[in-house]
């Protein structure tokens, strides 16, 4: 199997997109918007139907798929249950998420290798025996990889990362998904979708001064919100678009994930050929420009966009001001100019104890020339960054770049630590022993994330989102108050200054990105050979062993093992930090179930009450003394239950200790379809305002289930402790493949048996 994109890959790509939207088109009977066209040429399609959006799914083939090393090893062991020889896609997997954050790279990575050292030869073991490309520990975090290397216009991919649509930048649907669908493809080349709206973003203007990509994507979060783009494709369009480097829409198809979109993407225009260019490319760069018609919408799109998208956002970026967001959620967003009076208003802890730049958001050389150009006033002034500053290149390839061009060097001589080419601080995987347990702060940074618990696993520290450049401007001012557009700083000799806007930054190098040896390893000529590694008494990774299939019967007498109030994000349900090493061992991993979940009956954390001792205790415990009891039970879900990551853990976990169902206000896509995945049945409340009428010491039972079909209406009769009862409708979204699932027992067990 190819692993890598070549121009013979990439040309038959744009032969079946051309055939594919010409088809569609001519369905259609009007034009057709940038995805799709894209997802109209990987479509697989019978007659001359056009899927309606949000009703229908669709069946697409993925031109590739990436796993990076955490949700990789379940992929790689559900891969295994389905027999298939060797991956049907070109697939990668990426060790990126297993590096700790502590003291500065190199001693991490050490560290983190020998921690590691068991996932790590299982991931690389399956990736030989099952004919995968390998990217060791410290060749860099996933999307940027997979920018550098794999991403072309107009492809399709999936990945098992939900920031998967960073590739969304070079003009290609990237989708984060569950790993269950990435095995899925893997094996059969197929990949289902609920066929998504659209919503158009149109940009006007050129940014300026301190205003960057990031405040583009901050200003769309705040729009529509943390849920505004579920089931949508978030498509950028406008005289704007172009003025932003490829990179810079990198970021903003990255964020996309932060409001829930199935991906978000730009049209094809010089700026991505160029980048493609840079990045060794050439090949792709002719090809892109030579079918460019392909690869941006039809030009009809562009006259009147509110005619073809579902939604349309306007904005000028000559007005657009940068943008702070936090804390604990992306769309709690405010101009720079009115944080110091919104955190005055809020108590927010003024003094910074952190700041962090860099991840897979905002690592790219012109992120980090844009903040070495800030360091190197500062430098100029002899003033250091006032608190702790730490710097995540996104790839080897970036980081050896900077090293040799000197931003580096830059942010080193303000006092930055340079940690590993990995996920580290973004994930929970960042030490921070001079924090009390619980002890409330306050951090920067310029990723993506800000969720409690996200960055440190303390969920109280509050993390502020901005640009690399603003971030370390307020690592020099040191106070979430500290306004770089126009307050001052104090200089070594105690003169005042001010910091300028930093200045215009090369997308690439000029010379060209350094290149890397050895971080890579391909699949081997006999992959049959191989043995795939894994310890029988290993506590980080055992076999699969599959759910059994549904009885037939209705789910009667589930009790209600726990009611989350709230945001319930994927990081609530199956925490990551420490938790990150489990992730191949699903029993051991779900002592970690729903620990961050704040009970809607007690309001405590984590815990909830065992219906049989009548004891508080931790949600995986309760579960387990009722999986003992042979009760099985449901989880109550507020809004967007699920939100954030595309972690199937936690829909497997759940599963593994005995949930029948999750019967929410609304679901996040990915987590929804994850849940199916596993043989959940994920039901929505009709009414939103049942969400109450559920109590602590209810019955449920879901009835009715033989007759489950598309589209239709599932009943729920909830006996209440005192005899009384309330019928409830609820509503779900399974096509006819999905209920084969819930019968099946789970997306897997179906694929087995094929
Ligand atoms: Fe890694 Fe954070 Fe990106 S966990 S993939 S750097 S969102």
């Amino acid at each position: 199997m190819e692993i890598a994109t070549t121009t013979e890959m990439v040309q038959g790509v744009y032969e079946r997109l051309r055939e594919g939207i010409d088809r569609y088109r001519k369905d259609a009977g009007r034009p057709l918007t940038l995805s799709e066209k894209i997802m109209a040429g990987h479509m697989v399609r019978d007659g001359t139907d056009i899927p309606v959006e949000n009703k229908d799914y669709v069946h697409l083939t993925p031109d590739r798929v990436a796993l990076q090393d955490v949700t990789g090893q379940m992929v790689m062991l559900q891969f295994m249950v389905t027999r298939h020889e060797e991956t049907a896609l070109p697939t990668t997997i990426h060790c990126d998420h297993l590096i700790r954050a502590k003291v500065e790279g190199g001693e991490d990575m050490r560290v983190s290798l020998d921690e590691n050292s068991e996932v790590f030869r299982f991931l690389k073991s399956a990736a030989a025996r099952y004919g995968c490309g390998f990217w060791k520990p410290g060749a860099g975090i996933i999307h940027q990889v997979v920018l550098e290397n794999y991403a072309f216009p107009g492809g399709l991919m999936i990945g098992t990362d939900s920031h998967t649509p960073n590739a969304g930048g070079l003009g290609m649907i990237a989708v984060g998904v569950g790993g269950m669908d990435a095995a899925e493809a893997m094996a059969i080349k197929e990949w289902e979708l609920l066929y998504p709206k659209r919503i158009g973003v149109h940009l006007t203007g050129k940014s300026s001064g301190w205003t960057s990509p990031k405040d583009v994507i901050l200003k769309v979060v705040e729009e529509l919100t943390v849920s505004g783009g579920t089931n949508a494709i978030v498509e950028y369009l406008g005289p704007g678009a172009s003025t932003i480097s490829c990179t810079g829409k990198a970021t903003i198809t990255n964020m996309g994930a932060e409001m829930g979109a199935t991906c978000s993407i730009f049209p094809y225009d010089n700026r991505m050929g160029e980048y493609l260019g840079y990045t060794g490319r050439c090949g792709i760069t002719k090809l892109a420009n030579l079918h460019r018609e392909l690869l941006v919408a039809d030009p009809e799109i562009e006259e009147d966009p509110s005619k073809y998208y579902s939604r349309v956002i306007e904005i000028d970026l000559s007005r657009l001001e940068p943008h702070i967001v936090g804390p604990h959620t992306p769309d709690l967003s405010r101009p720079i100019s009115e944080l110091s009076d919104d955190s005055r208003k809020n108590g927010y802890i003024d003094e910074i104890s952190a700041a962090l730049v860099g991840s897979c958001t905002n690592s790219s050389y012109e992120d980090m020339s844009r903040a070495a150009g800030i360091a190197e006033q500062a430098k100029a002034r002899g003033l250091q960054a006032q608190v702790p500053l730490m710097i995540s290149p996104g790839s080897e390839q970036i980081r050896a770049t900077i090293e040799r061009d000197g931003q580096m060097q830059s942010l080193k001589d303000i006092g930055a630590t340079v940690l590993a080419n990995a996920c580290g601080p973004c994930i929970g995987q960042w030490s921070r022993p001079e924090l009390e347990e619980n002890e409330e702060n306050t951090i920067v940074s310029s990723f993506n994330r800000n969720f409690p618990g996200r960055n440190d696993g303390s969920r109280s520290t509050m993390n502020f989102i901005g640009s690399p450049e603003l971030v370390v401007a307020m690592a020099l001012g040191g106070r979430l108050s500290f306004n770089p557009l126009k307050d001052e700083l104090t200089a070594a000799d105690g003169t005042k200054f001010m910091l300028k806007p930093p200045p215009p930054a090369p997308e690439v190098p000029k010379d060209g990105f350094q290149t890397v040896e050895g971080a890579y390893v391909p699949p081997p000529a006999d992959p049959h050979s191989v043995k795939v590694v894994i310890d029988e008494s290993s506590e980080r990774l055992e076999e699969l062993e599959t759910f059994p299939p549904w009885d037939g019967a209705d789910l009667e007498g589930l009790r209600v093992m726990a009611k989350a109030k709230g945001k319930c994000t994927t990081d609530h349900i199956s925490p990551a930090g420490a938790w990150l090493a489990y992730r191949g061992h699903l029993d051991h991993l779900s002592d970690n179930m729903l620990l961050g979940a704040v009970s809607a009956y007690h309001n405590e954390v984590g815990k909830g009450k065992n219906l049989l001792t009548g004891e508080m205790a931790p949600y995986h415990k309760v579960a387990r003394a009722y999986m003992k009891a042979g009760i099985r039970w449901v989880i109550i879900g507020d809004g967007n239950y699920g939100e954030g990551s595309s972690r199937e853990h936690a829909a497997m976990s759940p599963r593994h200790l005995g949930c029948a169902a999750v019967i929410a206000r609304s679901f996040a896509r990915i987590h929804e379809t994850n849940l199916k995945k596993q043989g959940i049945l994920a039901l929505v409340f009709s009414d939103p305002a049942d969400y109450e009428k559920i109590l602590e010491d209810d019955t449920i039972n879901i009835v009715g289930l033989k007759s489950m079909a598309p589209h239709t209406h599932v009943k729920c009769l909830v006996v209440h402790a005192d005899g009384s009862e309330d019928t409830l409708d609820l509503s779900h979204s399974y096509s006819a493949s999905q209920i084969g699932w819930f019968r099946a027992g789970s997306a897997l067990n179906v694929l087995r048996d094929k």
